[in-house]
């Protein structure tokens, strides 16, 4: 075969491709490059490098399972230093991945979804009351709301605990530790070794981040042992304490579990969080599209308070939701592997166990895949004919096969019954019409600094 260079910014003779890198939007400045070198190019930095991907026919071939593994690159190795053999960052090897995914499948089937609405509802509530009480002219901070109500949503609907954030100023002391974390854990990659070295404060405030979060991990753990009417609940810590591997009879050690909550706190909210925000952003933009999901959540819910049977029928609130997943996949890259040297489109060497990023933004933005106007906001896309004729591996939001997100009916089902409910109570007003998308990114993405105000629509029954 013929073999072909993949391209490559020129690098730097010490920092190599880490000058190519943007700090502040590591993701936005890889969405520059990709405009600039195309669908695949090679960064190189001094300990190791990647090879960047963004289009379908390239991610449809890395969507192979028999060819390419999850990678645990460096961002998510230094993860491992506080959600460590967790499911997000552990290796597929390891057997502790394997027993983990196998007792907690089944915690995210569908009857186990359903059964969790209750509680969604109950702290989406929470959310809907404190923006009826502070009333028509109050500003509200979206993602500020949002990630209070995925967080309580998850820590309830999981572990059956009560967080409260709707009755704090401040976010939660988690919530801080966690965010401080990632983005240290992300700065190191970006970072010289030696640097990271020298940097004392900033590795002492990490080790107190990262012993806050297995603190509350293990207070949670604690008090469940503690509990006389533990033995009632079939939530996800229950399923983790009492659960086995059906092909190997292996249980979860404590330390696994207390890994198993720092992911499901982490992953469980910032990407939802994100996805109801960014959902918001572009209906406010949209307003059509924002038209048509009122009329659909009127005519389904009416005044009526949600129940799970009405989901199945706020299908356009559900592509509402896939559409800014698409222009906005909060969790925005997933890395692979080949298992063998192998020529990727018969024609670029990788080597086993390379880096490949696959960069979801523009993936979600490949004009085969998507047509011409892949900027444009159009849940119509979603709409079960339209997605039919869209070729396979075009959106991996969840990213992909049994490394895929274990969460998305759970974020989903979330997500929508939020939406709708806060579509059903309020109009929305964009508190600066002249607002202009900032992306923020942690691990994950979401809209900066965007504020609305909520009109009450009247009393629901
Ligand atoms: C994995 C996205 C919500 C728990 C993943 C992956 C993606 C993703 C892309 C694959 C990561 C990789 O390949 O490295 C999302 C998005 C969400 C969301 C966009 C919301 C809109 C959730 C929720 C939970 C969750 C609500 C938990 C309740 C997990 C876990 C994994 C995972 C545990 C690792 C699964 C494994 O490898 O076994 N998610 N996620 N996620 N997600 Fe989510």
């Amino acid at each position: 075969a013929l073999l072909t260079t993949i391209p490559q910014p020129k690098p730097d003779p010490l920092l190599k491709n880490l000058k190519d890198m943007d700090p502040n939007g590591p993701v936005q400045g890889l969405m520059r490059l990709a405009r600039t070198y195309g669908p695949i190019f090679r960064l190189s930095f001094p300990e190791r490098d990647m090879i960047v991907v963004s289009s379908q026919e390239l991610v449809n071939e890395l969507c192979d399972e028999q060819r390419f593994d999850k990678k645990v690159h460096a961002p998510l190795e230094n993860i491992r230093a506080f959600a460590g053999d967790g499911l997000f960052t552990a290796y597929t090897q390891e057997l502790n991945w394997t027993a983990a995914h196998h007792v907690l499948m089944p915690a995210f089937g569908p009857a186990a979804i359903r059964d969790m609405f209750p509680s969604m509802l109950d702290i989406a509530e929470q959310m809907m009351v404190r923006w009826e009480r502070f009333g028509d002219d109050a500003v509200v901070n979206v993602p500020d709301n949002m990630t209070r109500l995925t967080l309580d949503t998850i820590a309830l609907c999981a572990f059956d605990y009560r967080l409260n954030s709707f009755y704090q100023n401040e976010m939660h002391p988690f919530v801080h530790a966690m965010v401080e974390a990632l983005s240290e854990s992300g700065a190191r990659g970006r970072r010289l070794p030696i640097q990271n070295q020298l940097m004392v404060l900033t590795k002492r405030q990490y080790a107190g981040d990262i012993h806050y979060m297995h603190q509350f991990a293990d207070e949670i753990i604690e008090r469940r042992k503690h509990d006389p009417d533990a033995s009632s609940k079939h939530d996800l810590l229950n399923r983790m304490l009492q659960g086995h591997d059906p092909t190997t009879g292996r249980g979860l050690s404590d330390e696994n579990i207390r890994y198993q909550l720092v992911t499901f706190l982490i992953a469980g909210h910032e990407t939802t969080s994100g996805l109801l925000s960014f959902a918001l952003y572009e209906l406010l933009k949209n307003p059509q599209t924002l038209a048509r999901a009122r009329k659909q959540v009127d005519e389904v819910l009416g005044r009526e308070m949600p129940r799970f049977e009405h989901l199945a029928k706020l299908t356009y609130i559900d592509q509402v939701l896939k559409e800014a997943l698409r222009i906005w996949p909060t969790a925005p890259a997933i890395a692979l592997q080949p298992y063998e040297d192998t020529l990727l489109a018969g024609k670029y060497p990788v080597s086993k166990g390379q880096t490949i990023l696959v960069l979801l933004p523009m993936l979600h933005r490949d004009p085969k895949a998507w047509g011409g106007d892949v900027e444009t906001f159009n849940p119509d896309r979603f709409a079960p004919e339209a997605f039919a004729h869209v070729p396979a591996n075009s959106w991996k939001p969840f990213g992909n096969g049994q490394r895929a997100c274990i969460g998305r009916p759970f974020a989903l089902q979330e997500a929508q019954l939020v939406l709708s409910m806060i579509l059903q109570r309020f109009d929305l007003i964009e508190q600066d019409p002249s607002y202009q998308l900032k992306i923020r990114e942690t691990l994950t993405l979401k809209p900066d600094n965007f504020f609305i105000r909520a009109r009450s629509r009247g009393t629901i029954s």
